[in-house]
């Protein structure tokens, strides 16, 4: 099973809309996709329709009631799609936050209770909230991989700095192996403006900024007012083969990677 998170503490950078087309396209690729959703607000949930009712579990009570991870999935129905499931994050989930974080180990909990469904899943797939607290710093700490949308617009490159030099802390005390890919989003080829934003990020992060961008699209908004995966809604569309791309570039990432790891244990 391998793990990767999408964050960046500012909000509206396309988040959860990369969370979710990443996991719908790999789960179309045939892999056994969960997608978790850790933000409170619930937008990734509501993004494939899925709304939950009094009683039924959540993230919150497998973070901070000691419910199990496997009985607060969802399986998520679409066409041509076999195996995709929902963590929803619980609107109680902002409280998990405050009491993790006075709780020994708070920061490897996820990590904890994934491995307990590794069997399971091919990929799991994080959406965490627009902030660096005790869920973001969880799932960096679980993920191989976090893809960190940013959003071609002034002072996106001061805020991805901050976040860099949070996953250089987890990468150094916690999770060595952790990699970034900065992903730009909300690309509009006619506005100067972004172009000139991705000239300055890849100046600054070089490699490690993905080669696909992701357009502005109307199509992903409609896909979110119909509760359905724009690759779903609209697969043609430029933003689902953006996207399509982009979840064959990061399972060539984590395939490496796995291969890397499997080589250095051989050696
Ligand atoms: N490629 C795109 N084209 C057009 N609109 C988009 C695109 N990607 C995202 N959006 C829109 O931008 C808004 C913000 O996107 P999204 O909710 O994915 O961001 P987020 O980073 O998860 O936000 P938050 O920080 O609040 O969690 C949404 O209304 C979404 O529909
Ligand atoms: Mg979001």
């Amino acid at each position: 099973m391998q793990i990767l998170s999408v964050a960046n503490q500012k909000g509206g950078v396309a988040k959860t809309t990369t969370a979710l087309s990443l996991a719908t396209s790999l789960a179309q690729q045939g892999f056994r996709v969960l997608a978790v959703d850790m933000d409170p607000q619930e937008n990734l949930s509501a993004g494939f329709g899925v709304e939950l009712e009094d009683g039924d579990l959540s993230l919150f009570e497998v973070l901070a009631r000691k419910a199990k991870l496997a009985d607060a999935v969802v399986p998520v129905e679409l066409p041509g799609i076999d195996a995709l499931s929902v963590l929803p994050a619980g609107p109680r989930l902002a409280q998990a936050e405050a009491e993790l974080l006075g709780q020994v180990g708070f920061d490897e909990l996820l990590k904890f209770k994934l491995a307990q469904v590794a069997d399971a899943y091919d990929y799991v797939v994080l959406d965490c909230p627009p902030s660096l607290g005790a869920l973001t710093i969880n799932a960096l700490g679980a993920s191989q991989l976090v893809v960190v949308p940013v959003q071609c617009e002034f002072f996106s490159a001061r805020g991805v700095a901050k976040l860099m030099e949070v996953v250089e802390l987890v990468q150094e005390r916690r999770n060595p192996t952790l990699q970034v890919r900065l992903v730009p989003t909300l690309f509009d080829k006619r506005n100067k403006i972004s172009k000139v934003v991705l000239s300055e990020l890849v100046d600054a992060f070089g490699a490690r900024v993905s080669k696909i961008a992701v357009g502005v699209d109307t199509r992903v908004r409609e896909a979110q007012v119909h509760g359905l995966p724009v690759s779903i809604y609209a697969p043609r569309s430029r933003a689902s083969l953006a996207y399509e791309a982009l979840a064959c570039e990061v399972h060539r990432t984590l395939q490496t990677q796995l291969e890397g790891r499997a080589h250095g244990q051989a050696a």
